[in-house]
């Protein structure tokens, strides 16, 4: 299965490896090519997924450090002020390229334009900022992320027997793209089979922020609302789904109503091993960060590279360059391949709670 992910990494390999590089000899937009590279970075929060600091900063480091750019990697820690101050430091401070994961739409595009009015060149990482202005955009295919999570669920519900069984959904922020793009997703799925009444849709919020504490809370309302039958979470990330798993076990649920989740998280990893949780979704974050590097770097040396594909901007009407790499379902048979693939430890994740269930899942 290792070869799996593997194969995976070597397409996003393939994909980015693929780029073709030309100088812009355009004259007007070498401005940049002058300067000494330096890559300014906001990662968004560190809680609604402790992806942003454990995996996206490791690897953005990685990446830059491999190729001998400067960098300055920092978290907005979800104050859209703070990312607006850290924008302008970083402008102030002479980057070369701006990364931004944004927070919402609205304050994503006006650091962008400032970013873009100074000379600064700007790459969305992992969320597009609609109506902005963004060289690039580089993330996954995030549709396919929320089919591989409708799917899952629906295995899982098989896996359990369910009849007409009650699907509640816990969707990400309101104000993220990827939360919509997520749900187009597994909505493509799970819609066709509420319509032919083969599952009943339950109670469906989105968790303002994707913030875990607000979405037991939410959640706890769900079930309460629906009579204690939820018979399956769809639950838009491994935060939002331990979230779930939490009350669930409060209601001594958890193990027989399916959640999923995404990110691989050691937490979402662990509650798969002991069977709280139906699967998850992983992301080469590694790949992602490789292939935002490799664009930053060429923009900071003026140059323009060919990303082979476009992500049509609904609300500016645009089509942005875009990398987006594949995401791959997780389930308990699986999650030593996100192991073996270096993105979580044996240790972190067979801790002694866990020691058991990770020797029945074939991780030694
Ligand atoms: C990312 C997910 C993450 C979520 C919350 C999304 O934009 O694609 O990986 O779980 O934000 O941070």
């Amino acid at each position: 299965m290792r070869k799996g992910i593997l194969t995976i990494a070597a397409v996003g390999l393939l994909t980015t490896g693929g780029l073709t590089a030309c100088s812009d000899d355009s004259g007007s937009g070498s401005a940049n090519s002058a300067k000494t590279p330096k890559i300014g970075v906001i990662l968004p929060d560190s809680k609604s997924s402790v992806r942003w600091e454990t995996a996206d900063r490791r690897f953005l480091e990685e990446a830059f450090k491999a190729a001998g750019v400067q960098s300055d990697i920092q978290n907005a820690q979800n104050d859209k002020t703070a990312f607006q101050t850290i924008a302008d430091q970083m402008i102030t401070g002479g980057v070369t390229v701006l990364m931004i994961v944004n927070l919402d739409s609205g304050t994503g595009k006006a650091v962008l334009d400032k970013a873009k009015s100074q000379g600064v060149a700007t790459i969305d990482y992992d969320r597009l900022t609609l109506g902005g202005s963004a060289q690039y955009y580089v993330s996954f295919d995030n549709e396919t992320v929320g089919k591989l999570q409708g799917e899952g669920l629906s295995k899982c519900l098989t896996e359990k027997g369910a009849k007409n069984p009650v699907v509640a959904y816990l969707n990400g922020s309101p104000t993220d793209n990827n939360a919509t793009l997520f749900k187009n997703g597994y909505d493509s799925v799970l819609k066709p089979k509420f319509d032919a009444k083969e599952y009943v849709k339950g109670p469906e919020d989105a968790v303002p922020a994707w913030d875990n504490a607000q979405a037991a809370t939410i959640f706890e309302q769900q079930l309460t609302k629906a009579n204690g039958k939820i018979d399956g979470v769809l639950a838009a990330n491994d935060g939002l789904g331990n979230a779930a798993i939490s009350i669930l076990k409060k209601n001594k649920l958890n193990g027989k109503v399916p959640v999923t989740g995404q990110d691989a998280s050691t937490e979402g990893l662990q509650n798969i091993l002991a069977g709280d949780q139906c699967m998850t979704v992983y992301k080469a974050v590694r790949e992602e960060a490789k292939a935002a590097s490799d664009l930053a770097i060429a923009l900071a040396k003026g140059e323009k590279k060919d990303t082979g594909q476009t992500v049509k901007d609904p609300e500016g009407n645009r089509d942005v360059p875009s990398v987006l790499l594949t995401p791959k379902a997780i389930t308990k048979e699986t999650v030593k391949d996100v192991i073996a693939d270096g993105y979580v430890t044996k240790e972190e994740v067979c801790t002694a709670a866990y020691a058991k269930f990770c020797a029945e899942a074939g991780i030694s």
